[in-house]
């Protein structure tokens, strides 16, 4: 399958992120005559980035599969009447033709396309964390503490934690991720909804967590910590339409979330993954040898690599979603 590394389609507003494309579409009518929600399409190209930076080799396919757990995962997440969601649909027919051009073409994007409500995102990234590892392990290890939350003493790598437990952190355009208490999330976003919006992303957030996290119990994967956006719809003109919060983005996928093996699972120890841990030790590696510093640009993927990493994502797709979608 050719690789998606980057779009350049005839749309307005586009914008890059590490992994998904977006551009707003025309605005629309619905069979009466009402103009819809504002929409967006956010296309998942097939670029990987591990702390924070774009990697030059991309994962062909790992977009289309990113699309299918993240699409899975928006409509269960509605239909289980857990939180309202943007998407709207995966439909490629709501493209008009104008839009594709001689480097983007509509077979290129099949599969990979999402369209959704535009929202203002609420700046702060929803982290539920289920088990200890990753920078909460290290923290804990420090302080006993996850993100300023106290957990009980003897916990070890990958233990499950008594309860889920809700770590905000900011979210900012350029530059990594920041834990931030609470307290400093509602003052966050206060002039977006302050302490009584925090509140609701963290029971939204939790309570998805954990219905997810016993649906991919059984389909084999422990969702060992996850990250939830939210944002509020606006009309064409950029007004919010509803201050109820939306999800947004993508949901549950192993890029955004920590997929584990549930039949290997053992604690003390790393885990067997389906998400981007395999990159991520691979890259270490090469920074104990000295061969690359975390800085932009990253280094290129060798074969065994690229190949390690689809076969984990198509895993967990095929875990979760069924291997005919
Ligand atoms: N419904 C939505 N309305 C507006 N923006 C959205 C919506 N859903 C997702 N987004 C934004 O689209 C982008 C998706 O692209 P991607 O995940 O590749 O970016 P990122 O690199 O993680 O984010 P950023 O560039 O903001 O750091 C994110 O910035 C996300 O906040
Ligand atoms: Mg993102």
């Amino acid at each position: 399958m050719p690789a998606v590394f980057e779009t350049d389609l005839a749309l307005p507003n586009k914008r890059a992120g590490k992994v998904r494309d977006t551009y707003t579409l025309p605005p629309s009518t619905d069979l009466l005559g009402n103009p819809t929600s504002s929409r967006m399409l956010m296309i998942a190209t097939d670029r990987l980035s591990a702390f924070d930076v774009i990697l030059p080799t991309p994962i062909p396919g790992k977009g289309k599969l990113l699309t299918q757990i993240a699409t899975f995962w928006l409509r269960w997440i509605e239909d289980q009447h857990l939180s309202p969601t943007h998407l709207i649909t995966n439909e490629l027919d709501l493209i008009p033709d104008e839009a594709f051009t001689n480097s983007t073409t509509r077979t290129m994007l099949e599969g990979r396309t999402t369209i959704c409500k535009i929202c203002k995102v609420i700046p702060i990234e929803c982290v539920v964390r289920g088990y200890l590892e990753g920078s909460g392990l290290k923290e804990y290890q420090a302080t006993g503490t996850v993100c300023q939350v106290p957990l009980p003493e003897g916990l070890t790598q990958a233990d499950r934690l008594p309860e889920p437990i809700f770590t905000p952190a900011t979210k900012i355009d350029h530059g990594h991720d920041q834990n931030i208490g609470f307290d400093q999330a509602c003052e966050h976003v206060v002039d977006l909804g302050g302490r009584s919006l925090m509140e609701t992303l963290r029971e939204r957030s939790l309570s998805i967590y954990v219905a997810a996290s016993a649906y991919a119990k059984d389909q084999g994967i422990i969702l060992a910590d996850t990250k939830f956006e939210f944002g509020f719809p606006v009309d064409d003109q950029g007004n919010i339409t509803s201050h109820d919060p939306i999800l947004i983005d993508e949901a549950l996928t192993p890029d955004s979330s920590r997929f584990w093996s549930a039949t290997d699972y053992q604690p003390g120890q790393p885990q067997r993954s389906f998400d981007k841990q395999f990159v991520r030790e691979y890259l270490e590696s090469l920074v104990a040898s000295g061969q690359w510093d975390k800085s932009s640009p990253g280094p290129q993927l060798p074969d065994a690599i690229i190949a390690g990493t689809l076969e984990r994502y198509t895993q967990a797709r095929n875990l979760l979603v069924g291997l005919t979608h």
